[in-house]
């Protein structure tokens, strides 16, 4: 194997390190493999770095870029619709047709306002919930990932196992330092797929919840598929007790389909925010909902504000994406490239005799090393050999390859099977070193 070289991005990572605290714009930007590296571009399903090398990308930058990097449509809409105005503070008509695509697409979608990103929707789904129930908390489950506000930045680390303590009562480590205390008072936490505990928990604390919310698939860790009856046996607590189920869309939606999780499990909440995907990489989110709930925001008990809201290159964007996916209907070609790449994974795995699980529904999925042959919820993403991953996430990005670090793939309408057998290839010789 010839020698990658990082040396360029390593070069520019001590000079950003400067003046950027931690060389980075986000946290996880960090953790690439061998350390933080700096792109010049991306087309289809490529991206190059600042030392020429070119990689096959399943990182879609955390998940947005559904049509693969810079597709020419989205470009063409962003610059047009640019050409007219930045930010009005005030209306303009694309908005409305965005907005009218998405209540015709999305399940929920009845009433909507548009804000940058997945954090500040989330918070804005708790808004409503409080405002219209009356009650002052959230349950939320372990592992899922909210955003990297106050009162979500809880329940994604942990030690080890030991250190969430019983299932019943489990106990939420901060993400990090500087959170308020009573952000900690703001939620209740258990582990995700298991209805017989919520009802246990719902029937003792109902009074207290003002929303339950979830990912559909629990994409942020493992990327674990609800239990079949979980998220209906959800639906219906939430209906029992006057509980708003919000989905965090942020990464299934437009992703498992054009009406996200919702339309694909035929569930649908009361709230739901959209963002990656959404936008093709521009800033721009969805907290979106039934109009009973979202009725708050419209006569203004509910305050939501933003002064870089809908902006002109993130509506032209999201109409644009919106546009492509409808038009070739990708679904089916990102559910089989994303499955015969799951199980060319396996197969190669398997020969090395590697206890590679490869779980997902497709156009995303995870890899981890464990001997669990399903894993279904946080406490059992402990039983991962990060190290194993470790090797092997720096074997394929060696080989060109990028893979989120956490073992996290992503497909795009922009992949190809040539890609997803350069992949399988890659693969197997990686895992046969290992
Ligand atoms: C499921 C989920 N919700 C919310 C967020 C937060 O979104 P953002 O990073 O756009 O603030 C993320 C981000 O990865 C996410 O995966």
């Amino acid at each position: 194997m010839e020698r990658i070289n990082y040396t360029q991005s390593a070069q520019l990572l001590e000079r950003a390190k400067k003046v950027l605290a931690g060389g980075v714009s986000s946290e996880f930007r960090k953790y690439n493999h061998p350390h933080a590296i700096f792109y010049t571009h991306g087309k289809g399903s490529r991206i190059y770095d600042v030392d020429g090398n070119e990689y096959l990308d399943f990182t879609l930058s955390q998940g947005p870029l559904i049509l693969g990097h810079s597709h020419p449509h989205v470009l063409k809409s962003v610059s047009d619709y640019s050409e007219t105005g930045q930010l009005f503070a005030g209306q303009h008509i694309k908005e409305i047709e965005l907005a009218e695509k998405l209540a015709a697409l999305i399940p929920s979608a009845a009433l909507m306002r548009f804000c940058l990103d997945g954090s500040e929707a989330v918070q804005t789904a708790f808004r409503v919930a409080r405002a219209k129930t009356g009650k002052q908390k959230f349950l939320r489950f372990e592992g899922h990932y909210h955003g990297w506000l106050d009162n979500v930045a809880w329940g994604i680390s942990a030690p080890d196992v030991a250190a969430l303590g019983a299932r019943e009562a489990p106990v939420a480590h901060p993400w990090t330092a500087g959170l308020p205390d009573q952000s900690r008072n703001e939620f209740m936490i258990l582990p995700w797929n298991d209805l017989a505990l919520l009802e246990k928990t719902l029937a003792q604390h109902h009074h207290e919840i003002a929303g339950i919310i979830t990912e559909p698939v629990m994409c942020n860790s493992s990327c674990i598929m609800p239990q079949a009856g979980f998220l209906e046996g959800v639906r219906a607590l939430c209906d029992q007790y006057g509980i708003a189920l919000i989905f965090d869309e942020v990464i299934t939606g437009f992703r498992l389909s054009i009406g996200g999780a919702q339309q694909y499990f035929g569930i649908t909440p009361d709230l739901s925010i959209f963002a990656k995907a959404m936008g093709s990489g521009y800033p721009i989110s969805v907290i979106a909902g039934k109009k009973e709930w979202m009725h708050l925001i419209e006569n203004a008990q509910v305050i939501h504000a933003g002064t870089m809201n809908s902006s002109n290159a993130t509506i032209a964007a999201a109409l644009a994406t919106i546009e492509v996916l409808e038009q070739e209907n990708p679904y089916d070609r990102m559910f089989a490239l994303g499955n015969k790449l799951m199980q060319g994974l396996r197969e190669a795995a398997a020969r090395y005799h590697l206890p590679l699980l490869v779980q997902g529904p497709g156009p995303m999925f995870n890899t981890g090393f464990t001997g669990l042959e399903q894993v279904k919820d946080y406490r059992d993403t402990f039983t991962y050999d990060k190290t194993r991953l470790g090797k092997f996430i720096a074997g394929m990005h060696d080989r060109k390859i990028r893979i989120i670090g956490r073992g996290l793939w992503y497909i795009s309408a922009a992949h190809t099977t040539a890609d997803i057998e350069h992949a399988i290839a890659t693969a197997t010789e990686v895992m046969s070193g290992m």
